[in-house]
């Protein structure tokens, strides 16, 4: 099968509450593919059972094609995990943790040898090889996790928010190593909260809320759907009717309450015109305006409740 993970009616509930409730999906062979979600959406959990390290409670996921709760050794070794709590033991060195990591997987001890020479050199961690991983700083740390992951050079590497709490530096030096992965022809399946990060790097992206999917598309199909979604805020002095902002030419959806308007448009300069008029024609003040782009949660809104805005 063409499928380098599939997931199928993964279910798992914790204390009567659905973490993930029937996840469904495809992330194919030489793709990066875009886990995007809240807090508490259930990204983790998801990755947790296709990585092996929670029975779902229904449904499975098959990795390489090998079905994780039939085969889980052989799916394991097509996978690299970068997990969301770092699997790294902080006690020893980071090269003890290669070797680790390459007698959990079989790993020759040549082979070991020289992919850990080598990633350690590429992720700038070569001088510090010896130094007890506690006293690594955030962004080492997060380094050192992602040679782990690929020091068995697995052909499908799962990261689970990888650069979340990164500063910008080194979090770009991450992404930049997990384009350069897939490039080489890997397949990446990535999980994060950041809107940004899933449209610049991903090919595809799944939404996950709620323990469900909303949605699987391309960043620039999600794009398209968020510009509607650009919102300008005014206050005015005095009440105005719903209707009669309807009228204004850009505006999609109005909301009101009482002198306090929020717009979605896909052109707020617009929108911004021609509320200035539309303020002088009845003798309103604008007392402030504002715009914005739209949130992750307001995607969320569209897309779940399908257009309804609060
Ligand atoms: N071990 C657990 N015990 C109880 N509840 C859990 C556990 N792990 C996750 N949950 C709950 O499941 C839901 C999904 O969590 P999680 O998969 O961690 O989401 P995400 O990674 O998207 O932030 C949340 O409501 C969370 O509180
Ligand atoms: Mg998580």
């Amino acid at each position: 099968m063409g499928a380098a993970i599939e997931a199928r009616n993964l279910t798992k509930q914790y204390n009567g509450v659905m973490a993930v409730n029937q996840v469904s999906f495809e992330v194919r062979e030489g793709e990066i593919f875009g886990f995007l979600g809240p807090n508490g959406a259930g990204k983790t959990t998801t990755i947790r059972m296709i990585t092996g390290l929670v029975k779902p409670d229904e449904g499975t996921a098959y990795v390489a094609g090998y079905d994780i709760l039939k085969e889980p050794v052989k799916a394991r070794q097509h996978l690299g995990v970068v997990p969301e709590v770092s699997n790294a033991y902080i006690d020893l060195t980071a090269w003890e943790n290669l070797v680790l990591i390459g007698k959990l997987y079989g790993l020759l001890r040549s082979v070991l040898q020289e992919n850990a020479v080598r990633l350690l050199r590429v992720f700038g961690l070569y001088h510090v090889k010896d130094r007890a991983v506690r006293s690594f700083s955030k962004g080492m740390k997060q380094r050192l996790l992602l040679c782990m992951a690929l020091v068995s050079e697995p052909e499908i590497l799962i990261l689970d928010e990888p650069t979340s709490g990164l500063d910008v530096e080194s979090a770009r030096f991450l992404r930049e190593k997990i384009v350069q992965f897939n490039r080489e022809g890997g397949t990446v399946f990535l999980s994060t909260h950041n809107m940004e990060e899933a449209n610049t790097l991903c090919h595809r992206v799944a939404i996950i809320n709620r323990g469900r999917i909303v949605t699987v598309d391309t960043p620039e199909n999600l794009r398209a759907r968020i510009t509607e979604l650009q919102r300008v805020e005014v206050v005015f002095d005095k009440h105005v009717e719903l209707r009669e902002l309807l009228k204004i030419r850009a505006v999609r959806r109005a909301l009101l309450a009482g002198c306090r308007v929020r717009i979605y448009t896909p052109n707020p300069p617009e929108v911004i015109e021609s509320i200035v008029d539309f303020a002088r024609e009845r003798s309103l003040r604008i007392l402030s305006l504002n715009t914005a782009a739209p949130s992750l949660e307001d995607v969320f809104l569209e897309l779940v409740k399908g257009g309804s805005v609060r």
